[in-house]
């Protein structure tokens, strides 16, 4: 069964409340929260102040996903701000293994996160170090784009690097997982689903997560 983590990127954001509580209710496992800084992708989304808050409106675990360049500066905040895991970008780290280390050292989960392009090879280094790979399965920057089939291959070629190095390290699909999808996704290695769209634009967003649970 894998870990559903609903993105409230997708969520409507004159009604928060009303999506927190959908999701308390819900068999959702995780918050996703996307952080955008408009520079390391292009848009902007929200930043630790409404971490904050959805840390306020749930026990769940709160996994943010960092989208920004420097995300050294913003890691005490973000921990401060009550994320439980914190994940940053491959291509946005000079010094990866300084970043690993920093949000370790305060106490949050490390995932790090790697775009389209990134070849699975390049997290070899690291893997041993975090507790999940957000491997992105769209360009980042926004919701409700369509899932890039060769993250599939990803996807196993991560699997097997985790089971030859028998490490504990999650790894998390994100970006165009349908409940089309999903049983592939699932099948190819995924421990982590993050759904945005599929979740937030269905007539029934928890009966959705429900389905996206028993697949
Ligand atoms: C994309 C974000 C995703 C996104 C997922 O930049 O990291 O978490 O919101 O949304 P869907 O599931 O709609 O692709
Ligand atoms: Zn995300």
């Amino acid at each position: 069964m894998a870990i559903i983590a609903p993105s409230l990127l997708s969520a409507d954001f004159l009604n928060l409340q009303q999506a927190c509580t959908m999701l308390n209710n819900s068999r959702a496992d995780w918050y996703h929260l996307d952080v955008m800084d408009g520079r390391f992708v292009p848009n902007i989304s929200f930043g630790p102040m409404i971490v904050e808050f959805f840390r306020k409106a749930t026990t769940k675990y709160c996994d943010v996903h960092l989208m920004i360049e420097e995300p050294e500066k913003f890691a005490e905040a973000f921990k401060k701000a009550g994320a439980d895991n914190l994940t940053v970008h491959l291509e946005a780290c000079t010094h990866l293994h300084r970043n690993i280390q920093q949000i370790k050292s305060l106490g949050m989960h490390c995932g790090v996160a790697i775009n389209p392009h990134t070849p699975v090879d390049a997290l070899k280094d690291i893997l041993a170090d975090i507790d999940l790979l957000c491997l992105m399965s769209v360009n980042p920057g926004f919701g409700g784009q369509s899932f890039i089939e060769h993250s599939l291959q990803k996807t196993r070629e991560l699997k097997a690097l985790i089971t030859a190095k028998n490490l504990n390290v999650k790894i998390e699909i994100d970006g165009g997982v349908t409940l089309q999808n999903a049983p592939a996704i699932i099948e190819a290695g995924a421990d982590v689903l993050v759904a945005g769209n599929t979740v937030f634009k269905s007539a029934d967003p928890a009966a959705t997560i429900s389905a996206l649970k028993d697949l």
